[in-house]
């Protein structure tokens, strides 16, 4: 397995995630490395996990903003959403970010567990942008 920028061409084959969250990817890969940092895991068997990470100032964002982790349903459970994360804070500590934040639903604890076992630390709660309450984490990344 390996992880790398996702590119136009793997949108299509991130045809495991829903319309809209593959709408959402392919904005946020077309928006630049500037803007957007957009991770894929890959293998023998395609892409299998997808990271995006909205970058200050894009989209109003003060910090970094990882508004998407998700593993194809049938790989979950083998380190490899623990290796996007990784690989990703650091790549957001390279290019000199200090913290990264994220939202997730109290109505999933074990992802909730997960960024926890990883460092995050629970800072706010909210209910935008959709009616579920959802628990605000952040990440100080270590230079
Ligand atoms: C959350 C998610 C990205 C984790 O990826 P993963 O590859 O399964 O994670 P890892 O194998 O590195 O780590 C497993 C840990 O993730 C957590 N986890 C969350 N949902 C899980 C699931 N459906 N299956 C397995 N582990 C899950 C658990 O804390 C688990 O810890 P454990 O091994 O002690 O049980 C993945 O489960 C997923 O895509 N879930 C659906 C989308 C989602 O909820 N994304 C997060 C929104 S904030």
């Amino acid at each position: 397995m390996t992880v790398r920028r996702v590119v136009p061409a793997d949108v299509a084959a991130l045809d495991w995630l829903d319309d809209g969250t593959r709408t959402g990817v392919a904005a946020a890969e077309a928006a630049g490395a500037g803007r957007s940092l957009v991770l894929a895991e890959g293998g023998a068997e395609g892409l299998v996990g997808v990271l995006a990470v909205d970058l200050p100032p894009w989209r109003d964002r003060t910090v970094p903003w990882l508004w998407l982790v998700e593993v194809h349903p049938e790989h979950r459970g083998q380190g490899i959403g623990t290796g996007l994360l990784t690989e990703g804070h650091r790549q957001l500590a390279m290019s000199g970010h200090r913290v990264v934040e994220l939202g997730v639903a109290q109505a999933n604890p074990r992802a909730a567990t997960l960024y926890r076992r990883l460092g995050y630390l629970d800072v706010g709660e909210g209910v935008d942008p959709g009616p579920e309450p959802w628990i605000r984490m952040r990440l100080t990344l270590r230079p």
